[in-house]
């Protein structure tokens, strides 16, 4: 495996990697949610490359971009594990370098949930993905339904801007016991993670209410919500029931909808979704 930290070397190195390539951006602290993301890519392509980068521009002024968990050599060892041949692992400087001031934004869709949380959080995600899209020029990247309006974000953007790549979504990881696997776990104390496993628990009553033939959405969230609100280290900060392609909220699902949610631990935001179809 071969690891390169400049934009140069990348696209010098990129020129003799076998086609397909499949790329799986990461900002590392690495787990088997990601690792899942790269067997994917092994399978359906020649090659694969992965990048860790904790990009600063999809951080706000008050989020934990310090202190988000890091361990390249650690991850590194998974990613040569998992079957990778190129990681790029740039620095903050070499992406963005001093007067850097250019911007990809995807309208509308960035508006609603996380988008409405984190105002300037998808205008990182896509600047960075179009830089690594760039510098990388992959056949197709890995991405997890865990951050579901994230793959959403990177679709229309790839589509929109007729970006030659094709985004896979890949199934959500979870944790024996339900938790979605998520780098941001190392926040959590004890009590927390015991706790945190009543979003699975939440998800999965809306999954059978909906095999049952519940359509109406409010029902649906009211569930969620009662379950989750039992614990009392959990603090929602929304369930959406919206359509699954512009994420408009819905009254009643008549085909189906993606179920995603937020709550708080201490200072620790967990997501979670599933697609009742
Ligand atoms: O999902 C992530 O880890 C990040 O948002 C991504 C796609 C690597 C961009 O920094």
């Amino acid at each position: 495996m071969q690891i390169v930290e400049t934009i140069t070397e990348m696209k010098r190195l990129r020129l003799q990697l076998p086609e397909p390539l499949g790329f799986v951006p990461t900002m590392g602290y690495l787990h088997e949610g990601h690792i899942s993301l790269v067997r994917r890519a092994r399978e359906e392509n020649a090659s694969v490359a992965a990048s860790i980068f904790v990009n600063p521009t999809q951080f706000g002024p008050t989020e934990d971009f310090e202190d988000y968990p890091r361990d390249t050599k650690r991850d590194l060892a998974m990613l040569e594990e998992a079957g990778t041949d190129v990681v790029f692992t740039p620095s903050v400087a070499e992406m963005y370098p001093e007067r850097f001031s250019s911007w990809v934004e995807v309208g509308k869709l960035t508006e609603r949930l996380e988008g409405a949380a984190r105002p300037i959080h998808f205008r990182g995600v896509t600047t960075i993905c179009t830089k690594l899209f760039n510098i990388v020029e992959p056949t197709r990247a890995y991405f997890g339904q865990k951050d579901a309006q994230q793959a959403l974000v990177l679709k229309k953007m790839v589509a929109d801007l007729n970006m030659n790549l094709e985004i896979v979504v890949c199934p959500i990881i979870r944790e024996p016991d339900g938790l979605s696997m998520s780098s941001r776990h190392v926040y959590l104390n004890q009590e927390q993670r015991w706790a945190a496993v009543s979003l699975y628990q939440a998800i999965k009553l809306a999954e059978e209410l909906w095999a049952q033939g519940e359509r109406d959405a409010e029902r649906l969230r009211q569930v969620v919500i009662e379950h989750i609100q039992q614990q009392p280290l959990a603090e929602i900060e929304y369930v959406s029931i919206a359509d699954t392609e512009i994420l408009e909220e819905l009254e009643t699902i008549t085909s189906s909808a993606l179920l995603s949610l937020v709550v708080r631990f201490g200072k620790t935001r967990l997501l979670d979704n599933t697609i009742l179809k």
